[in-house]
């Protein structure tokens, strides 16, 4: 991608710095399509410990390794079976992640000391301008820019938030994109399953490869993304299955004088000055984008109790739905 066309000579003066940074063993955070990510070059075990260090991350949990150039995924990966070449080539620069099996230089402390590997190309111009300046045969490990469990972020700020005095530089990149985490297919012995719901539609992935994606169960995985409670807020939250639901619970939580925020579809019916209302989009892409910033808000806003309405049981609504399910999991428990 021609990334020199679309980022201003400011960005590329910060992209420079970021490049010295992540050369002299540095952390960097910068932004992707799906969320801000942490990153640090791969060969520098230095650095990449430093990412388990400042997110607050057991180092037995695995990196995405991001990437710049399709015609280097041999490098990083081996054994590529045909239906990952398919989805690579077709789906990046883009919000999908493909665990394979890991080719020798790719370290085992960017992979949890695993024999497979989580590769992606991001399609951000200043994610990807920023592999392309690192040089060929680089590539930077980046988890998500939060600390370990909490919501991912998906402006500068929110990383400024969490970590501005701990890494040496964020590049800004606005609001992201799709505001969701990439969906991550394990391609490992030919079998194409799905670890997490995310940017890339199940569905377009059934479409290209023509056939059924099954979901890989938890339990065979060691994805902290998939941990049951996971991209949780502060501020209980509890998700409820219908806007009828919804109301009740509400009703209920204002006669007990707890200060709630209700998440909805559907426009507000009751009003209070103890419930804050928040109409969300009734589209999933467009309630993707602004989840984390919505979740982030109300846990700021000091509010006792959360309640979201939940997603159509719909697969349209899967990544959505998974993030709700992992959000609401301290408060299930
Ligand atoms: O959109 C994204 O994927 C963002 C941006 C920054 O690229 N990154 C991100 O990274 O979400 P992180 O670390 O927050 O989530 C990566 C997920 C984790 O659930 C991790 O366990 C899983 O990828 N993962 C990484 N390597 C794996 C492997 N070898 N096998 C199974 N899961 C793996
Ligand atoms: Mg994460």
């Amino acid at each position: 991608m021609e990334t020199d066309k679309l980022i201003t000579e400011f960005t590329k003066f910060h992209i420079q710095q970021a490049v010295e940074r992540l050369l002299a063993g540095g952390v960097v955070a910068f932004p992707t399509e799906t969320v801000y990510g942490l990153g640090a070059d791969i060969s520098q075990p230095k650095a990449i410990q430093k990412i388990f260090e400042i997110k607050g991350r057991p180092s037995n949990h695995p990196l995405i390794v991001h990437f710049s150039n399709l015609s280097e995924l041999e490098f990083w990966a081996e054994d590529i079976p045909a239906a990952a070449w398919k989805l690579a080539e077709h789906f990046w620069p883009g919000p999908l992640t493909l665990i394979l099996p890991k080719s020798k230089l790719i370290p085992v402390s960017v992979t949890g000391g695993q024999e497979t590997v989580a590769l992606r190309i991001p399609r951000h111009p200043i994610a990807l301008n920023l592999l392309e300046q690192l040089g060929s045969r680089k590539a930077i490990a980046a988890p998500s820019a939060n600390r370990y469990g909490f919501v991912s972020p998906t402006n500068a700020d929110h990383v400024k938030c969490a970590f501005g005095d701990k890494i040496d530089v964020i590049l800004d990149g606005g609001a992201c994109e799709i505001g969701l985490e990439s969906t991550i297919i394990n391609c490992v012995d030919n079998n194409v399953m799905l670890l997490r719901p995310g940017g890339t539609p199940l569905s377009a992935i059934k479409d290209l490869l023509k056939q059924n994606i099954q979901i890989q169960p938890h339990s065979q995985i060691r994805s902290p993304g998939s941990l049951a409670s996971h991209y949780a807020t502060s501020t209980p939250l509890e998700i409820c299955p219908t806007s009828e639901i919804l109301l009740s619970r509400s009703s209920t939580l204002l006669q007990q004088g707890i200060y709630t925020a209700a998440v909805t579809r559907s426009a507000p019916q009751i009003s209070s000055d103890k419930l804050h209302y928040v109409l969300m989009p009734d589209e999933p892409i467009a309630f993707g984008k602004l989840l984390y910033a919505t979740l982030r808000k109300l846990d700021e806003a000091n509010f006792e109790r959360i309640l979201i309405e939940a997603p159509p049981d719909d697969l349209e609504w899967l990544a959505v739905a998974d993030r709700l399910t992992r959000a609401s999991h301290s408060f299930r428990k």
